[in-house]
């Protein structure tokens, strides 16, 4: 993997986010003016900013998780099971020469997430029949060539009532809010705020326990992303970090259980709950989505 060089000016704010001069901060003894951040982010938060090439790859792996998405939407009706999801997004990714993320991962025993009404996230495929007016959430994660990319959407399962509609527009409001704070200079701190303020906003509440991040090399990488937080807190974005966004929105209190099988999590109310989840890059003037989808 070749280096991906980007120059912080002396007199520029400190990528670390100290809020002082670079210069004043982790310059150091550096007198060329400018620092090598691919280096200083591995160092200090164990960040791997991506390159060019790497961001290509990560885009082809969010290009096939978009295309399997869409594939599982034309097939969302009440009465299928959510074991038929799993064997429509295994056969796909396998099809077109990828992994699917999940299969054995940490022991998770299938390859996509599967998460209907009161779940949160990490539904577990299996001889669940989906009834009419149900929400359900496929999260797919796929390794192509090596990279990874990670989406998921909340769909209806024929005709929603108020309550499904209003908690999958709030969640699809907050990925949109969520996004249009990256770019280099706002913070991660920022992401969370922007979310956070509208779902409470509208009555809902935030999930703590799982966030947003880093993603591309591997599955799971540094930063964390919360879906809460206080504007201008946390690690300043700088071009090439990629990571994810994906808050989990309930309509009810942010508590959650996780079930017996230790990776079902539901909401302690049994409110329903709603997610989307997109894999972004930070360019130098804002952000590219590498898993895009209209919201
Ligand atoms: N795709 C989930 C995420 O967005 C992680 C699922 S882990 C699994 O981070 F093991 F449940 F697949
Ligand atoms: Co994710
Ligand atoms: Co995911």
């Amino acid at each position: 993997m070749k280096n991906r060089t980007v120059k912080v000016g002396r007199n520029d704010p400190c990528p670390c986010g100290s809020g002082l001069k670079y210069k004043k901060c982790c310059l150091g003894g550096s007198k060329s003016g400018s620092e090598d951040l691919t280096a200083l982010y591995a160092k200090k938060y164990r960040i791997r900013l991506k390159q060019a090439e790497d961001i290509q790859g990560i885009r082809e792996a969010g290009r096939l998780v978009i295309d399997t998405l869409d594939l599982v939407e034309s097939e969302i009706k009440p009465g299928i099971t959510t074991d038929e999801i799993n064997t429509l997004v295994h056969d796909y990714t396998i099809k077109h020469g990828a992994i699917p993320a999940p299969l054995n991962y940490r022991g998770f025993p299938k390859s996509v997430c599967v998460s209907v009404n009161e779940v949160i996230c990490h539904g577990i495929p299996g001889e669940r029949v989906l009834k009419d007016g149900d929400i359900v959430n496929v999260d797919v994660t796929s390794i192509l060539n090596g990279y990874y990319a990670d989406a998921n959407k909340t769909f209806f399962a024929g005709t929603p009532g108020s309550n499904a509609r209003k908690i999958v527009q709030v969640a699809k409001k907050c990925l949109d809010l969520g996004k249009s704070m990256v770019k280099p200079g706002n913070t991660i701190g920022d992401i969370g705020w922007a979310i956070q303020t509208h779902a409470e906003s509208k009555g809902c509440s935030v999930v703590r326990e799982f966030v947003g991040h880093g993603v591309g090399f591997d599955f799971h990488e540094p930063p964390q992303v919360p879906h809460f937080g206080r504007r201008g807190e946390g690690i300043r974005l700088v071009p090439g970090m990629v990571f994810t966004i994906e808050p989990m929105i309930n309509l009810g209190k942010k508590e959650l259980v996780v079930l017996s099988d230790k990776w079902t999590a539901v909401t302690k109310d049994r409110s329903l709950s709603a997610q989307f989840e997109q894999t972004l890059v930070v360019t130098d003037h804002g952000c590219e989505i590498l898993t895009p989808y209209e919201t």
